[in-house]
């Protein structure tokens, strides 16, 4: 039998759509199983300022299809401190909380890591658009994100063509490619920059707008990573080196909203309620994954020190599909 009796869900770092539907399977989940459910609003920093809050089932009602957090996420520099983190255990103890959901992304589970450490039971659920977390093959938000981008790119492509031009398109992922790597596929594009196999050579870049322009391609399309950046300097320079007239288009914030798909409404439940599951088995400390067409979990030690790579033989077939 289970010593938890009321679980804490809480969703720390950039947000991501799928996110309500995690916390609604974490709520009603936990409720089916005769718990109690309290939401701790703001991440960490709510958890410091006690913004924590029964949750019922209908507290998650209407809530599966937004994008978003119903419980809003923020970014918290106290709690990195070793005193941050005992008050945080302290006000879980407080509240009666011996359960803890997270949902967020590798820096939120070093916060549940340390809270672990304190005693209070912890578990992690990836919610992320970037898809940069190591022991994880899904992590929630990325299958919308890449959508909403991948659709925002065929439209742009659209006039790119019409005026016969070059256009540079950044999309999100400060430190990963995983959304450029994707849309460079799904949407054709001529070249993708990516972080992790970025080369800087510019020239390279503009000798093949040039050779492709004289092979009768009507646009180029190159995907840059936010991570790489610039793009309306490149944009610039390609115009200025190629003759071609080159625009850039900066995505934003766009990718990290609207209405999940139905894979992250899916992944993101089961996910929420294996979290729920675990700690009902008296587990802490680790973090629900999705590895190998299966949901596993894993420890958040462990999880933590994994690395994960852009799958080369992907990046590979990306460029061989450009011709
Ligand atoms: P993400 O969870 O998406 O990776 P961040 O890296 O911004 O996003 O982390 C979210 C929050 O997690 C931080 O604002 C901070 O409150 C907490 N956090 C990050 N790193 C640590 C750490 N080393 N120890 C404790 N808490 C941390
Ligand atoms: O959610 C991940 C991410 O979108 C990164 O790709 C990006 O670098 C970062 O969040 C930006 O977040 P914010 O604008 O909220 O600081």
């Amino acid at each position: 039998m289970s010593k938890v009796t009321t679980i804490g869900v809480l969703t720390s770092g950039g947000d991501a759509p799928g996110m309500n539907a995690a916390i609604r399977a974490v709520v009603r989940r936990a409720l089916s199983k005769g718990l109690k459910v309290k939401g701790i609003k703001r991440g960490y920093a709510g958890l410091l300022k006690e913004e924590i809050v029964d949750m019922d089932g209908l507290s998650v009602a209407e809530t599966i299809h937004r994008g978003g957090t119903i419980l809003y996420t923020a970014r918290c520099m106290e709690f990195v401190t070793e005193e941050g983190q005992r008050q945080g255990a302290e006000i879980c103890k407080k509240h009666g909380i011996d359960g803890l959901v997270v949902i967020g992304g590798d820096g939120s589970f070093r916060g549940a890591q340390k809270l672990a450490a304190l005693g209070v039971n912890t578990i992690g659920v990836p919610g992320t658009i970037d898809l940069d977390i190591a022991c994880t093959d899904y992590t929630i938000g990325f299958d919308t994100a890449v959508n909403t981008a991948m659709d925002a790119i065929d439209k742009v492509r659209d006039t790119s063509t019409s005026h016969e031009r070059c256009s540079i398109i950044e999309v999100m992922g400060r430190h990963a490619g995983y959304i450029a790597l994707w849309c460079g596929i799904a949407n054709g594009s001529e070249d993708i920059l990516i972080p992790e196999r970025y080369d800087y050579d510019e020239q390279a870049l503009i000798n093949r707008i040039i050779e492709n322009r004289k092979r009768g391609k009507r646009h180029h399309i190159i995907i840059n990573a936010e991570g790489i950046g610039h793009s309306t300097s490149m944009a610039k320079r390609i115009e200025a080196a190629t003759g071609i007239e080159t625009r850039a288009t900066i995505l934003g914030h766009m990718q990290r909203g609207g209405r999940p798909t139905c894979k992250d409404r899916v992944y993101a439940s089961i996910m929420g309620a294996k979290a729920v599951d675990l700690l009902m088995e008296g587990k802490s400390n680790r973090v629900v994954a999705y590895k190998n067409g299966e949901y596993v979990d894993f420890d958040i030690d462990e999880a933590l020190a994994m690395t994960k790579d852009i799958p080369e033989d992907q990046y590979d077939i990306f460029k061989s599909l450009v011709r």
